[in-house]
């Protein structure tokens, strides 16, 4: 727990003031004394990055905003006019383009993290489903704002994925004529996605909010999936974790500037560069990187509504994770059989990717099929019955002890680790 602030305001005025708004010792308590898990890696850093990206892309976003003009007739030209015109439009536009798969990185490696070190289990749910959530906020928001450039690939981009809709029995049809805003996607579709894309990041920055809250309940787990107890297990956020953070915050910012002012079209496809013309379909279309796995699921199966289906449930099923792995043990450092799979779903993620960007036919439709098996396999079978049948090495007592190097007790591997406070629950 966060605890009772120990903020003892100096001034007068901030005596004053702090007795009706208490905001200062809220500062103080979750960034400067917050006791943090002392033996933290540096896959604990990436919240903090993802917290700045999303400031980042809102500030560029804001500003792009200001001179992008969300017509069909438009739009296109409009995007030239801030790449040639306006003074440092250029990078703005790269620093948002860029800095969009930049946040993708962070949260994939966020996510993995989460999964690996089981994050997500008891006392963590919530914190894990507003995660999850966000992960949706994202997707959506990076979908409409790929469409604002009115490029092909933005504009067939729109078509195929507003067209999935259609396949829902019924109220298909009127949903996606609800999307369009008419009868093919065009200027009023146009319009909302820039609404849209320029509200849903403040409701990212609100679910963020709610997300950090959460965690500051149970404070964050560690790389030894055990609970803090004693003082010795913590070190106080600030300078520790500020430092820490600040550090990883500025070698990634030299992977983003990088992309943004060597390789800035490296993610991008050249596509995009031509004008959004509904009477000529690319060769090939294909998604944002970020997107390629889910997209390789949705082409997997041949029938359009359980392929749609099944797209979505592959993000719907990780808000059941907290209760599909039934381990009593947390970090996957101590589950030598979890470790296997769990490195087999990352590959097999990547591979989806990698089949995402093909074309669907042949040997990628079967290769697809394989790999979107054993993506739900791995929740809903590997998962509940690892929990089961897997035998944990010992875990270590305490945070301090795991960093002593004094290696688990017998005692807690003796009781299936059930009745340890190490355990999750
Ligand atoms: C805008 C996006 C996000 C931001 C700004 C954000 C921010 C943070 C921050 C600052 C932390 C604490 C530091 C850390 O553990 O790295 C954190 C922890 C966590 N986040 Fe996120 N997050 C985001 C997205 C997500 C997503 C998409 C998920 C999962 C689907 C997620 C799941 C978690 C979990 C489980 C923890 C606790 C980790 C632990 O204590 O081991 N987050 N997040």
């Amino acid at each position: 727990m966060s605890g009772h602030s120990t903020y003892v305001p100096k001034s007068a005025f901030g005596k004053w003031f702090e007795s009706r708004l208490p905001i200062m010792g809220l500062i103080h308590s979750s960034l400067l004394t917050f006791p943090n898990p002392r033996n933290l890696n540096y896959f604990w850093t990436f919240g903090g990055i993802l917290a700045f990206m999303l400031v980042s892309q809102i500030i560029t976003g804001i500003v792009l905003a200001m001179h992008y003009t969300p017509h069909a007739d438009m739009a296109f030209n409009s995007v030239e006019h801030i790449m040639r015109d306006v003074n440092y439009g250029w990078m703005l536009r790269y620093l948002h383009a860029n800095g969009a798969s930049m946040f993708f990185i962070a949260v994939y490696i966020h996510m993995f993290r989460g999964f690996y070190y089981g994050s997500y289990k008891a006392p963590r749910e919530v914190l894990w489903i507003l995660g999850v959530i966000i992960f949706l906020l994202m997707m959506a928001t990076a979908f409409m704002g790929y469409v604002l450039p009115w490029g092909q690939m933005s504009f067939w981009g729109a078509t195929v994925i507003t067209n999935l809709f259609s396949a829902i029995p019924g109220v298909g049809e009127t949903i996606v004529t609800f999307l369009w805003g008419g009868y093919a996607v065009d200027n009023p579709t146009l319009n909302r996605f820039f609404s849209l894309h320029y509200l849903l990041p403040f409701m990212i920055a609100g679910v963020v909010i709610l997300h950090i809250w959460a965690l500051h309940v149970p404070g964050s787990n560690n790389p030894a999936g055990v609970e803090k107890k004693t003082e010795k297990d913590t070190l106080p956020f600030h300078p520790y974790f500020t430092v820490k953070d600040a550090l990883a915050l500025v070698v990634f910012l030299m992977m983003f500037v990088w992309f943004a002012f060597y390789i800035p079209n490296f993610l991008g496809h050249a596509d995009n560069y031509i004008e959004a013309n509904a009477a000529v379909t690319p060769a090939h279309i294909v998604p944002e990187w970020y997107f390629l796995p889910f997209y390789a699921i949705l082409r997997a199966i041949p029938d359009k509504l359980l392929g749609v289906m099944a797209m979505f449930g592959s993000i719907a099923i990780m808000l059941f994770l907290p209760w599909l792995d039934t381990s009593k043990v947390r970090s996957g450092n101590y589950r030598p059989v979890f470790q296997v799979f769990f490195w087999l779903f990352a590959i097999n993620c990547v591979i989806l990717g990698w089949l995402g960007s093909k074309p669907a036919q042949g040997g990628y439709v079967t290769a697809s099929q394989i790999c979107t098996a054993y993506y739900f396999i791995y929740f809903i079978v590997v998962l509940p019955l690892l929990g089961l049948f897997e035998r944990p090495k010992p875990i270590p007592v305490s945070i301090a002890d795991s960093i002593l190097g004094r290696s688990g007790s017998a005692a807690a591997m003796a009781s299936g680790a059930a009745a340890s406070p190490n355990t999750k629950g």
